[in-house]
């Protein structure tokens, strides 16, 4: 069965879930979604539809694909055993939750077949934590997904201990021939990739507003006019390596500073019911009220969509000049 085609089956329906399905689709993949809720299931179909027309009405659903083209490839089945059948890859979406996580793995591995990826969208769980005892362990493995990944398309592969080489080729080759992007860890680690790099930034926030440096809204502004602006197309290593005659040059120039810098930064703060908490929270509110959350979710995702087309616009005229 061809890797670009094959029979994908979606197990949780819920927001990722969804997002998966329309990935899998978009890429030509038969997706079965499987959910014990079957309210769930219908309302998978409804919101699939909806988010696959918006990605049409943007320009980001791919040449020559229609709305109707993508949803027949969608399809929704309340019996886990015979959506497996003939699966190539199978996407778990639960919620995240260490034994639920066991419980759904271990029913997986009673109907999966030899060969067939196991992957979990877990945020931070290690796959070792759920994986241990099954007779497929080899071939399980995370591929973490960040929301919304039809316009963010980094995912990340964590293998446990125990997942085959093979495992980890044949899921990082399927998040590329889906349009993801997808980096490998070599071992399981907490918070895996992203995360740590997003809670260093986070933590050196909440340590300058609590120390009084600045306010919430300049930590903000700072990664929204500054640095985001560069990290939306390159990161860190890339800007060091532009930013002098090279990394070795940049490190010579900057790098006894960024350690002494680095050495003031150890201290992991409390987060929950701190004084810091409260300011912040004041903060974002006087920006956005809770009550109009989902308004700014909705634009958020709209710049989102946006900014992928014109990465996306900009990638296709440097492959052709
Ligand atoms: P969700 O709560 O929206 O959906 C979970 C779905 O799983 C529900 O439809 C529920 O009925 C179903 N479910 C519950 N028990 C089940 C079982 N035994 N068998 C089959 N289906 C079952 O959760 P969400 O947000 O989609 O998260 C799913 C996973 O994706 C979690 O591990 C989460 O950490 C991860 N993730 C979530 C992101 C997000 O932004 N929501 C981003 C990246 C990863």
């Amino acid at each position: 069965m061809s890797q670009s085609h094959g029979k994908v089956v979606i197990v949780g329906s819920g927001l990722i879930g969804r997002c998966w399905a329309v990935l899998f689709a978009r890429a030509g993949h038969n997706v079965t979604m499987y959910d014990i809720d079957e309210k769930q299931l219908s309302d998978a179909l409804v919101a699939i539809r909806q988010q696959v027309t918006e990605m049409h009405q943007c320009g980001s659903l791919g040449e020559g694909k229609t709305v109707d083209g993508v949803c027949q490839n969608v399809r929704s089945s309340s019996d886990l055993a015979t959506c497996l059948q003939g699966a190539l890859h199978v996407q778990e979406c639960v919620p995240e939750i260490v034994d639920l996580k066991k419980k759904v793995f271990s029913e997986l591995d009673k109907h999966v077949d030899e060969g067939v990826v196991m992957a979990s969208s877990s945020s931070c769980i290690v796959p070792s934590s759920f994986t241990e005892s099954l007779r497929h362990r080899s071939q399980c493995i995370v591929a973490h997904p960040v929301n919304p990944p039809q316009y963010i398309p980094l995912v990340e592969i964590v293998p446990a201990p125990w997942t085959a080489p093979e495992i980890v080729k044949r899921t990082r080759d399927l998040m590329q021939s889906i349009g993801q992007a997808p980096v490998t860890l070599n071992k399981e680690v907490n918070g895996f990739l992203l995360n740590r790099l997003q809670y260093a930034l986070i933590m050196e926030g909440w340590r300058l507003v609590q120390d009084g440096v600045c306010t919430p809204e300049d930590v903000d502004t700072a990664v929204s006019q500054g640095l985001g602006l560069r990290y939306s197309f390159m990161g860190p290593f890339e800007v060091m390596h532009l930013n002098a005659e090279g990394i070795k040059d940049y490190c010579d120039r900057y790098g006894a500073n960024i350690t002494r810098v680095c050495e003031t930064q150890c201290s992991a703060r409390e987060m929950p019911g701190t004084s810091t908490c409260t300011a912040v929270h004041e903060a974002m509110c006087r920006q956005t009220p809770v009550e109009d959350l989902p308004a700014r979710r909705q634009w958020r995702d709209t710049r989102l969509a946006a900014l992928a087309a014109h990465k996306q616009e900009l990638e296709d005229k440097e492959k052709k000049a």
